[in-house]
């Protein structure tokens, strides 16, 4: 067993490495070929990824993240030709996912949304339209826009292709956020009565002009390097169970969720209920690792750090220090996993920042770094960045440890520096 103590000093000596913090880097930068599909929170930048690829793989090499989010590491590695396996548990999430990663020949694509757009242009009052009778759509959509969306989804749905389809979808869905009342400023699902919803058919047409230069900047991309063909798979599970043959995996880069902050269920409700993904909410979040909705089961944390804060939050509160030991003992059951799958000698990158519960410090990167050396991985490199004050997830409350909006001054920041475990399966 990795010992605190031992833990404790490895992490004291680290240093940031400015070369990690990417802080030239603009959003054009950040958004480029299909990274800007859709806003996805949490999200990490291409950069950090290409540069793991490439100084831990070779072309051919598999590489698989098991928190895939909307698909950063799979586009990243499909344009270094790697192939890659990419899992979420958020049916949202793999939808961008498969969108990204898919290049349409830009010749096809383009009439494509000239039909599209010549069907939308057919729409009006007397149009027929279907629209969905969800206590949760009207809860969030006016009755003007809730139609004009049913028809586009109806559209979209005729189109044959599967890849443009998706591409469309997922163009969709990232409108839906513009056009309902959900108040713009916010991740929480809170409703802002003054908002004046977006209008679909137009959002819709901008979204799809910028994902059309996205996509023919990638299928260009490909095709230069020759990784049209490369493999590239997403698949909705859980990340302890990883469709991938064991000791088949050369690297691992993953961002963890973290515990009680984004609840990904809640905030892609709009896509998850137009797309009929799931039958309740509730049932659903609990999926999720991280959530708020813990599970009761004793899991092994396999971390003396994580045991020490479990019984530091005991002292404050029983709740939170169960929700934080369920995610410490499900995020070993998640190394477990990866071990299996990592060839002898690959690698697993995990970005991780630490943050504060209760007034407890969260050492996620500590816990994470004990429980990967107590099942069988070496240090190969512990990385210490700064992430530039304008990729700030957001900053957290420091009574509740929840997100909270930027602009407040009583609030803390949240990650001012997060680290990049690089941890050797042995
Ligand atoms: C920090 S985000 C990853 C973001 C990703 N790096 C990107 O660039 O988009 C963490 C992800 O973990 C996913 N997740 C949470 N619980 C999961 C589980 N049990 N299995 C698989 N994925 C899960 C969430 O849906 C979320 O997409």
């Amino acid at each position: 067993m990795a010992r605190k103590q031992d833990i404790l000093k490895l992490f004291e000596k680290i240093e940031i490495d400015p070369s990690w913090a990417f802080a030239d880097k603009t959003r054009k930068d950040t958004a480029y070929i299909t990274h800007g599909y859709h806003r996805y929170p949490a999200k990490f930048i291409p950069q950090i990824v290409s540069r793991l690829v490439a100084k831990y793989t070779k072309e051919g090499d598999l590489v698989v993240d098991p928190f895939g989010g909307c698909g950063t590491t799979l586009v990243e590695s499909k344009v270094m030709c790697r192939p890659s396996i990419g899992v979420d548990i958020n049916p949202v999430a793999v939808l961008m996912t498969k969108a990204k990663t898919a290049p349409i020949k830009p010749l096809v694509l383009a009439p494509t949304f000239i039909e599209l757009k010549y069907r939308l242009g057919s729409y009006g009052s007397q149009t027929k339209v279907e629209t969905p009778d969800h206590e949760r759509i009207n809860y969030w959509f006016k009755p003007e826009q809730k139609r004009k969306l049913a028809f586009l989804s109806s559209e979209i749905s005729k189109i044959k292709d599967r890849g443009a389809r998706d591409f469309f979808y997922c163009g969709f869905s990232n409108i839906l956020k513009n056009c309902s009342i959900w108040l713009q400023k916010s991740n929480k699902p809170t409703r802002d009565f003054e908002k004046k919803p977006a209008d679909p058919f137009i959002v819709f047409s901008r979204q799809i002009k910028a994902m059309l230069r996205g996509n023919t900047d990638f299928y260009n991309l490909l095709q230069e390097r020759g990784c049209i063909e490369t493999f590239c798979k997403v698949y909705c599970t859980d990340a302890r169970k990883i469709p991938a043959k064991s000791n088949s995996v050369s690297l691992i880069v993953t961002s963890p969720p973290y515990v009680t902050s984004y609840e990904y269920a809640d905030l892609h409700q709009l896509t998850v209920l137009w797309f009929k993904y799931i039958k309740n909410l509730s049932d659903f979040r609990k999926r999720f690792i991280g959530t708020a909705y813990h599970s009761n089961k004793e899991l092994v944390l396999n971390s003396e750090i994580a045991e020490a804060t479990k019984k530091a939050l005991l002292q404050k509160d029983k709740k939170t220090a169960e929700g934080v030991s369920t995610y410490f003992g499900e995020m070993n059951q998640v190394f477990e996993e990866m071990r299996r799958i990592l060839k002898k000698g690959g690698r697993t990158a995990i970005v991780i920042g630490n943050t504060k519960l209760k007034g407890v410090e969260i050492l996620n990167a500590e816990v994470f770094a004990g429980q990967l050396i107590n099942l069988g991985f070496d240090v190969e490199k512990i990385i210490k960045r700064e992430i530039p004050s304008k990729n700030l997830p957001s900053t957290r409350d420091p009574k509740t440890g929840r997100f909270a909006k930027t602009t407040d001054k009583n609030k803390i920041l949240a990650y001012p520096t997060e680290y990049i475990l690089i941890f050797k399966k042995i």
